[in-house]
Parts: structure tokens; sequence; C-alpha cells
């Protein structure tokens, strides 16, 4: 059920949980002085208790108050992403941050959007938490009807369009010295070069005693389609492709576009659609073209596409 901005803020104050767009996916959004509304954040989402959330503000000052012992490279990355879709990992002041929200981890996830209508909301309600704002472990929402598909049509949602960016923030955080990428997203490794001196590592190492993103251990984006992601097209077993507009594939397979394979912000934006859409049209198998190179957004989109085939 769409409401309008009014509506959204005060569903947010009075207590309830409401799906806001971002400029990289919608989110579910509880106010961070509700602990009832962020554990109904977990319940509607069938999400992992060990899962933490990221707590969206609308200016940095307000990061310093939930965090301490800030690393070396904050202020320029905040300066210069923020708003946008980068989140940063940093030591969690506890006292003011309820352990539901960092999964009792000593760390706790900061993000300034910079979609103009979700900075409006936060400048009514103060700091949200919000995770993507979709069934744990199937492709996030890019559009408010993604959102009524997975919590129904009375869900309230705050109208924003289609998301620009179409995948999750870039997620860092400061490991020996150096900031490194623990989920890929929207900013590309290549961007932040130039400000920190050095390329940050991609270091999605995650296992059972150290979690380095708890997120990153969870099947992810998957639509019910099973996708094969082999290099070679299969003689036989799939209905659909999921590929390029100016590529030729054989006409006996119904064709889901992603985009130009030479425009990898189109292919972003447009990647949760198409995985959504497969379930709609009750795609059981497609195959997915993977041909498109290993560098900036191009290895997001991969990664993506490996997690929802997995
Ligand atoms: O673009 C985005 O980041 C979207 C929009 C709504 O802002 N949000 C989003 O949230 O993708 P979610 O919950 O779907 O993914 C957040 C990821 C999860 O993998 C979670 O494990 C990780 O961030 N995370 C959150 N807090 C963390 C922490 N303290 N330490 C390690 N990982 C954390
Ligand atoms: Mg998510």
């Amino acid at each position: 059920m769409r409401v309008s901005l009014e509506t959204a803020c005060a569903l947010l104050q009075q207590g309830d949980v409401v799906a806001i767009p971002t400029e990289t996916v919608y989110g579910l959004a509880a106010s961070l002085s509700n602990p009832d509304a962020i554990e109904h954040i977990y319940t509607l989402k069938g999400r992992p208790a060990n899962n933490p959330l990221i707590i969206h503000v609308g200016d940095a000052s307000q990061v310093l108050f939930y965090t301490k012992d800030i690393p070396e490279g904050f202020e320029i990355l905040a300066n210069t992403f923020w708003p946008g879709p980068m989140t940063l990992l940093l030591p969690a002041e506890k006292e003011w941050v309820p352990s539901i929200v960092r999964a009792d981890l000593d760390t706790v996830a900061f993000r300034i959007p910079s979609h103009p209508l979700t900075l409006q909301v936060l400048g009514y309600t103060g700091p949200l938490v919000m995770p993507s704002a979709n069934l744990s472990g199937k492709p996030s929402a890019t559009r408010p009807e993604h959102v009524e598909n997975d919590f129904g049509n009375t869900f309230p949602v705050l109208d924003g369009g289609e998301c620009y960016r179409g995948v999750e923030s870039t997620i860092l955080t400061y490991h020996n010295d150096k900031w490194e990428i623990v989920r890929l997203g929207a900013l590309t490794a290549e961007t932040f070069e130039p400000f920190l001196g050095y390329r940050p590592r991609v270091n999605e190492f995650v296992d059972e005693e150290y979690p380095v993103c708890p997120g990153q251990l969870y099947r992810h984006y998957a639509p019910l389609a099973m996708l094969l992601l082999d290099p070679i097209l299969p003689n036989e077993g799939i209905e659909a492709i999921v590929g390029f507009s100016e590529r030729q594939y054989p006409p006996q397979y119904r064709l889901f576009e992603l985009g130009s394979s030479q425009n990898a912000e189109e292919v972003a934006k447009n990647l949760y659609r198409i995985f959504r859409l497969l379930d709609s049209e009750g795609i059981k198998t497609a195959w997915v073209d993977t041909h498109f190179p290993d560098s900036g957004l191009w290895t997001t989109i991969k990664e993506r596409i490996r997690k929802a085939g997995a």
C-alpha cells in the first residue's frame, strides 16, 4: 500500500515498520529508538538473528555519537562518498547501539543514503535501521511492487519509483591498517583508490567463527528459478536466457534482457527486476550469459549472479 511521506514518517515514529526507497534498493525501515520495531524487521524478513543491520543517518556527525576509535581515512571516505552507496563498519559505542542492531558484534554499520526522499524521511525521524526490503534470501526490491510482492499489498511503502543504482551499497571495514571491501556493491574498488591512496582489497572471507559480514554467509539475491552459469549455453534443459540486448541467442528460448553488455550501470539497475520477473513468469531454469568483464561494477554484477545461482 503506497503511503505519503507524512504517513511514512508518522508510522515510523509510532513504532511501525515501513518500506522506503534508497538510491540502491528499497529498505525495510524501523526507528533506531524502537527495539520492538527492530525485532519486527527480523520476523518480517525471516532474517537470522546473527545478521546485523545497517543504521542509516542524515549526517555524519550522528555517526560519531554511536562509534568510537574512528579509523584513519574515515573522514575522507565520509566526505567523499556520503551521501551515497557506501556503508562503513565502525567500532560501536555499545551503550548507545542496541545489541539487536549489531547482532552482538563489536562493530556497527553506517550509511548516509543519497535518495532525496530517504534524506527527507531521516530528517523527520532520526536514525533508521534498514535491511533490504525483501524476504531473506530473495532478490532485493528495486521497485515498490517488489516490496508488495514479498510483504503483501497492505504493507506500507513510500513510493520513490525505481532505485537508481539497483544493487546494494559497498561495505568497507578497517583491518590491518587498511580499508577492505567486505561486500561488493554499487561503488567499485577502483573508485576509492584516488582518495585512500590504495585500492581496497576485496575480502569476503567469512567463517562461522569470525564473520566479517554475516550476511555473506547465506544464499542470496536468488529467484526461485535455477540459474545455470556455465560459460557455454547448454543444449537442453533450459527454458529461458538472461542475456544482453545486442547479442544473438537461439530463438527457441525466451530472452530476458539485462540491458547492454556495454553498460554496467544499466545492467546493475535491471538485475533484481529481471530475477523477479523470472519468478513471476514461472521460469524454472534459465541460463545466464556471464560473458562480461571482471572489473568495475561488472565484478559486483558477477558476484550477485554467482550468489543467486549458488
Ligand atoms: O544498499 C544497502 O546497503 C541497503 C539499503 C537499504 O541501504 N541495505 C542493505 O542491508 O543491503 P542488508 O541488511 O540487506 O545488508 C546489510 C549487510 C548484511 O550482509 C549484514 O550482515 C552486514 O551488512 N552488516 C551489517 N552490520 C554489520 C556489522 N556490524 N558487521 C558486519 N557486517 C554487518
Ligand atoms: Mg539484503
